[in-house]
C-alpha cells in the first residue's frame, strides 16, 4: 500500500485522494485547515510555507502530490503558493532519511504564451505572460531539479461540479470571443483527479504532462452549446480585435499514450455531467 501526500487537499486533490484511497493507498491531505476533509482522508493541518510545520507534521510518504492554489489573484500570493511552498516542502522530504520516490507538480498551461491559435505540446517553450505563468514556471523548475524524481501536469481550465463559470456566463446571455476566435482548453475536476490517480500508480511516467480533454475548442462553441442547453439566448460574438488573440490548443497526447482513458472526453460529456447536477466540489 502506499503513503501518498497530498499537499494543498481542495477541490483536485481531495478528489484525488478518494480515488486513491478506493485503489488502496493511506491517504494524508495537507492544508492550512483540514478539518472538513472526508474519511477516509487523513487531515494534516499545515502551512506549506512554514519548514518547522512541515518537519512537525508531515510523516514519511513514498509519493507527494502538490497541487495548492494560489486563493487570489496577486503576485504575493502565486509565489508563496507556487514557488515558496514547494521550495519548503521540498526543502524538508529532501533531507530525510526516506524521501518520496516521487513527486507531482499540479500546474497549469498558463506557462505558455501562444496566443495565435497555434497546438502545443510538452516541448513547446515555456513563455508565460506575467506573475502567474512566471511563478509556475518556478514552482516546476525548483520541482524538476530536485533529487527526487518529479513529474510536472499541466491542466487548462478546470470546470466541474460548483465550478460553472462558463455556464454562468452562459446563462448571462453574456457574449464570447468570437473575431479573432479564441480557443479554449478545458478538462473536467474528475479527468484531474483522474489522469493524477492514473500517473500516481504508473509504473513508468514522463517529466510533463499537458493535462487537458481530447478537443480544444472555440470558447464561442462551448457558450453556444451551453446557451442552447440553458434555454438561453445564443451569446453575442465579440470583436475583440487582434491584440487579443486566439489561444493556443493543447494536445493531451502524452497523457493518453500513457494509457489514461478521460471520463470526459470533450465538454459535451462534462457540462452534461454538471448540468444534470453529478458530483459535488469539494471546499
Ligand atoms: N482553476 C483552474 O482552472 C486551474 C487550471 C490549471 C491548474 N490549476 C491548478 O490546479 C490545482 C488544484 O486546484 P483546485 O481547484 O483543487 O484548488 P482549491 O480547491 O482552491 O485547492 C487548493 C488548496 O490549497 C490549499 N492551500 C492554499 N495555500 C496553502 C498553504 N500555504 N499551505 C497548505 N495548503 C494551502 C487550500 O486550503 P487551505 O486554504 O485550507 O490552506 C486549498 O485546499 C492548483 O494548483 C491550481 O493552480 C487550476
Amino acid at each position: 500500500m502506499s503513503r501518498v501526500l497530498i499537499a494543498g487537499c481542495g477541490d483536485v486533490g481531495t478528489a484525488l485522494g478518494l480515488m486513491l484511497c478506493k485503489a488502496g493507498c493511506d491517504v494524508f491531505g495537507a492544508r492550512r485547515s483540514s478539518r472538513r476533509l472526508p474519511a477516509p482522508l487523513r487531515p494534516l493541518s499545515v502551512d506549506v510555507t512554514d519548514r518547522g510545520a512541515i518537519e512537525r507534521t508531515i510523516p514519511a510518504v513514498d509519493v507527494v502530490v502538490y497541487a495548492v492554489a494560489a486563493g487570489r489573484r496577486d503576485e504575493g500570493a502565486y509565489r508563496r503558493a507556487y514557488v515558496d511552498g514547494v521550495s519548503a516542502l521540498l526543502d524538508v522530504l529532501e533531507q530525510r532519511a526516506e524521501p518520496p520516490r516521487r513527486a507531482f507538480f499540479v500546474s497549469s498551461t498558463s506557462v505558455y504564451g501562444e496566443r495565435d491559435g497555434a497546438w502545443v505540446d510538452e516541448t513547446a517553450p515555456l513563455r508565460p505572460r506575467g506573475f502567474a505563468g512566471e511563478s509556475l514556471v518556478a514552482g516546476e523548475q525548483r520541482m524538476l531539479e530536485s533529487p527526487i524524481p518529479a513529474t510536472v501536469v499541466r491542466f487548462a481550465g478546470i470546470y466541474g461540479p460548483g465550478r460553472g463559470w462558463l455556464i454562468e456566463r452562459a446563462r448571462a446571455g453574456a457574449g464570447c470571443a468570437g473575431d479573432p476566435p479564441r480557443y479554449t482548453n478545458r478538462i473536467h475536476r474528475d479527468d484531474c483527479a483522474g489522469a493524477l490517480a492514473h500517473l500516481v500508480t504508473c509504473e513508468r511516467v514522463d517529466d510533463v504532462y499537458i493535462g487537458v480533454d481530447d478537443a480544444p475548442v472555440e470558447e464561442c462553441e462551448v457558450m453556444e452549446w451551453l446557451a442552447a442547453r440553458l434555454g438561453a439566448p445564443a451569446p453575442r460574438r465579440a470583436v475583440a480585435g487582434a491584440a487579443q488573440g486566439s489561444g493556443k490548443r493543447c494536445s493531451n497526447a502524452r497523457l493518453r499514450a500513457s494509457g489514461y482513458r478521460l471520463r470526459y472526453p470533450t465538454y459535451r460529456e462534462g457540462y452534461a455531467a454538471v448540468l444534470a447536477g453529478e458530483g459535488t466540489r469539494y471546499p
